[in-house]
């Protein structure tokens, strides 16, 4: 089975594909999704690094997601990169709507692996989102080299949600967490439906 099989058979679970008018706007204001991109690799290092420090009693778990704080810092870098070549710059972060909007749906309280799970899954699901318009910018973004660039990031994030899944499973009852997980995508499905279309934000 190709790669892009078993990823839609794995993970393209999301509710709501993003508007294909997307991309073409994306694409006007490059500059403005770099940046924005850039932040998104900066809070994907940062998430991680957060539940290293918040459960450091888990072996598996900080084994785990200490590589990925490395290869989402790489990514940041990558992202800075491209924005030199083009002559662009770094500017100051946005609001991140769609982030703040899933973190307010984090249920309070319950014990710490409830806690975890939530934490795993906002991740996962944040992971599938870039995924998929990772691929649209990959597919259809005319840029050959930013063509390129979105492909294997495409192939890294899928990695990381696939990650964070099992590792959500791994440490809570799995019917739970499936149970749970598809609340996430059903709520994620209305935040992506109610927000604005614009070009100028990774989501
Ligand atoms: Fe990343
Ligand atoms: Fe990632």
């Amino acid at each position: 089975m190709s790669w892009e099989e078993t990823t839609r058979q794995k993970m393209l679970h999301l509710k709501l594909p993003t508007d294909p008018r997307w991309v073409d706007i994306a694409q006007m204001q490059i500059e403005d999704i770099l940046v924005d991109h850039a932040y998104c690799e900066q809070k994907a290092a940062s998430s991680c690094i957060s539940l290293i420090v918040r459960f450091n009693d888990l072996e598996y778990l900080v084994d785990t997601l200490t590589p990925i704080v490395a290869e989402e810092w790489g990514h940041f870098e990558r992202v800075m990169e491209q924005l030199k070549k083009r002559g662009m710059k770094f500017g100051r972060q946005r609001k991140d709507e769609y982030v703040t909007r899933l973190t307010d749906f984090v249920k309070k309280g319950g014990s710490r692996m409830d806690q975890l799970t939530e934490h795993l899954l906002l991740n996962a699901l944040i992971e599938a989102r870039s995924c998929e318009r990772f691929k649209l910018l990959s597919k259809n973004i005319q840029d050959e080299d930013l063509q390129k660039f979105y492909y294997e990031l495409m192939i890294s994030e899928a990695g990381h949600y696939v990650t964070f899944i099992e590792m959500a499973r791994m440490y809570q009852d799995p019917e739970k967490v499936n149970k749970r997980w598809q609340e996430w995508l059903t709520f994620e499905a209305e935040v992506m439906k109610s927000m604005e279309l614009r070009g100028d934000r990774m989501h």
